[in-house]
């Protein structure tokens, strides 16, 4: 098998490095945190010892500028070993790519340097509790006072929000306006009338915390609104729009965990007086999962390498990308398990994690439903 061939040497380096500090820090805790539903403090603490957090951040803001194919090296290697801790780094970018593309150069000064070392960590908080594929539909509000806002309402589903230093949340100057009157605004901990509620007990990414955002009279000084009045869809969609190939990627890197499992039992496992590997039906399924892995790996190397390239309009292949490697996920972290038998239903082994950790991958960032809605359009214009 040969290596991807246009990946540069900086990336080459980037990925080998993610992939150590996966194998070696990251890996031999996530079984440990997915069972104790614990923050996972340890591996956190491997990515920022390793710098990796800066990759999206220029130079300017202290980051390193490895682009978006850097992200999806990185966030598969992470995901490889770890798909909760991959969440998390994946994140980072979620909730900072916001600022980087819409802030203010005050509001990039305040932040980027400190997330592009890691010290201060992201959210992005868009769903709520009655608004989930219908993003347009949130019901948040956000009433301008003078030289502040006032938010009203509650959000759901916010990766890391009980942890961030800085939520970009989006929420509605008028409801009646829906897509129109979202408008994004860069939220702390500790801002009086913003508190963090209820922890999700999830099945799967369990050491990724996943909280409810309360919002009674939050007053917001208009400095912390990103962009204007109701450019908060577009600023929703954009960071999507990077962020959906980074998720196609740590579902690739939990397809590829799940295939390594499978190849690496199939040859030990020994029924009939042989290897369940030298069984054709077996050989037949690990080819089968090795293309679908292969299929999604080159599609969001693809969507981010558009990205890199600044090709604007990459919806298209954004949504393609993290469609089809979570799908890819899900079938082959499923025949994996299949593959180990009983075994594979046990939780001595990390399959039944890998399968429970791609269901995820197909809902959010937008379900897999959305995401053909989105190549739908692009298709019937
Ligand atoms: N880039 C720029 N602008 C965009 C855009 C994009 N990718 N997609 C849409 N827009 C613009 C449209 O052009 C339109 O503007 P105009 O009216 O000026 O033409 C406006 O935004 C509204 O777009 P639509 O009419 O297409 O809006 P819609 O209500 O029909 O919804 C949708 C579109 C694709 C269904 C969208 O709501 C969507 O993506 N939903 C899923 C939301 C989602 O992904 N949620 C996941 C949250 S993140 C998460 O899961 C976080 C976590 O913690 C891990």
């Amino acid at each position: 098998m040969n290596d991807l061939f246009y990946l540069t040497d900086e990336q080459r380096m980037i990925r080998d490095l993610a992939r150590k500090v996966a194998r070696e820090r990251i890996a031999p805790h996530a079984a440990h945190y997915d069972e104790t539903e614990q923050y996972p403090e340890e591996s956190i603490r491997a990515i920022l010892d390793s710098g990796l957090y800066g990759i999206w951040v220029p130079e300017a803001h202290g980051g390193s500028d490895m682009g978006c194919l850097a992200l999806a090296l990185v966030a598969e290697e992470i995901a490889w070993a770890c798909a909760a801790t991959a969440t998390q780094f994946v994140d980072q970018p979620l909730g900072g790519l916001p600022i980087l593309l819409f802030g203010s150069e005050a509001q990039k000064q305040k932040y980027l340097p400190r997330l592009a070392t890691g010290e201060l960590l992201a959210a992005y908080s868009l769903s709520e509790p009655g608004a989930g594929s219908d993003a347009a539909g949130l019901r948040t509000t956000a009433v301008r006072q003078g030289d502040r806002y006032v938010l009203n309402g509650a959000k759901q589903w916010c990766t890391n929000g009980d942890h961030a230093g800085v939520i970009c949340v989006f929420a509605t100057i008028d409801p009646s306006k829906r897509a129109k009157g979202i408008t994004a605004f860069l939220i702390e901990p500790g801002m009086p009338g913003f508190s963090v509620g209820k922890k999700e007990k999830k099945m799967g990414i369990r050491a990724s915390p996943t909280v409810a955002l309360h919002f009674e009279d939050c007053e917001v000084p208009v400095e912390q609104r990103l962009g204007d009045e109701g450019d908060g869809f577009t600023i929703a969609m954009r960071t999507l729009d990077i962020t959906r190939p980074a998720t196609g990627a740590m579902a690739v890197g939990i397809g590829q965990a799940a295939l390594d499992a499978a190849v690496g039992y199939a040859k030990e496992r020994q029924q009939f007086g042989q290897p369940i590997a030298t069984f054709q039906g077996i050989q037949f399924m690990l080819a089968d999962m090795a293309m679908q892995v292969h299929a999604a790996r080159l599609m969001v190397h693809h969507a981010a390498r558009q990205v890199d390239e600044g090709i604007r309009g990459n919806t298209y292949e954004a949504s393609m990308a993290k469609c089809w490697a979570s799908d890819a996920a899900m079938k082959v972290a499923t025949d994996a398990v299949q593959i180990f038998g009983g075994y594979g239903y046990t939780r001595e082994f990390p399959v039944e994690r890998f399968m429970r950790d791609a269901k995820i991958m197909q809902i959010y960032e937008g379900t897999n439903q959305i995401q053909r809605l989105v190549i739908a359009r692009e298709l019937l214009g």
